[in-house]
């Protein structure tokens, strides 16, 4: 295990610096995503790509019907596109910040946001028909005692979809806000921790190209544009780029997860 465990403060701190930049918001297109999305061959935007994503794990579930909870909700996007299926009377958000769920409050109005961690959940077994949560679990110490608990609050033939990101050891270890408790080296022992956990049918799929990989591509060439039209500096850009091109070395695997209880 690194020395750097998780420190929630420090994954709030960086979320919510996020949650408040002018040009995060317009990369993602005036819209409060924050995830890499799935891109199509013919998508053209970042946000397009993150509703491309919600489409991509609502597709696990079959009978949307009953409630649903948004497991680290971040600022409601993802919430706010559950609404296109649910009542807002059925959807449950949370996350760790208040200040992303002041945001996210406006963005799904009539949703009940809950200040909770996921590690931490405090609702009653079998309270909900099925759950999603977009590109944080591999935040959670640990992943799989996360999926445990996941497992007993959902109801019989409910489902849990969500995306996660496998690094190398070395990414997981050095990256704060990431830690060595969840390193999995390949999809085969992913796929069999998961099995184990206990739900009777697991779907693992690798979309790393379509997620991570075509992110890459996107943000990368929007960095340049933006560097092209004055809007960044050549030490912005550096910047940007400096981020993007860290990742790629660590970043082993992204994936699409189903799994029914
Ligand atoms: C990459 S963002 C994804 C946000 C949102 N799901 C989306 O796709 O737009 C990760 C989110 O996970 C939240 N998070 C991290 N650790 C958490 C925890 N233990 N419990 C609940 N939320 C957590 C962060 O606050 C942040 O909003």
């Amino acid at each position: 295990m690194n020395d750097t465990a998780v420190k929630i403060e420090q994954v709030v701190e960086h979320y919510d610096r996020l949650a408040d930049w002018s040009e995060v918001k317009e990369y993602y297109g005036g819209s409060d995503y924050l995830n890499f999305g799935y891109f199509e061959e013919d998508t053209k935007t970042q946000k397009e790509a993150c509703e491309n994503m919600m489409d991509q794990l609502l597709s696990c579930i079959a009978d949307k019907s009953g409630n649903i909870l948004d497991v680290a909700c971040g600022k409601g996007a993802t919430t706010a596109y559950l609404l296109r299926y649910y009542d807002p009377e059925s959807v449950v958000g949370i996350n760790i910040s208040d200040r992303q769920l002041e945001i996210a409050q406006q963005n799904a109005p009539g949703v009940s946001f809950h200040n909770m961690s996921a590690m931490e959940m405090s609702f009653a077994d079998e309270s909900f028909d099925n759950m999603i949560c977009v590109e944080a679990i591999f935040h959670f110490v640990t992943r799989v005692e996360f999926l445990k608990s996941a497992l007993k609050r959902l109801k019989p033939g409910g489902s849990i979809v969500f995306s996660d990101m496998l690094m190398t050891w070395e990414g997981e270890n050095r990256r704060q806000r990431r830690t060595t408790e969840n390193f999995v080296p390949d999809l085969e022992s992913y796929r069999s921790v998961l099995e184990s956990i206990g739900f009777a049918s697991v779907t693992v799929e690798d979309i790393t190209e379509q997620s991570w990989r075509r992110h890459y591509r996107h943000a990368t060439a929007y960095f340049h544009e933006q560097f092209l039209a004055g809007k960044l500096t050549r030490e912005e850009l550096s910047q940007r780029l400096h981020e993007t091109y860290g990742r790629v070395p660590d970043l082993n695997y992204y994936l699409k997860v189903c799994c029914t209880k």
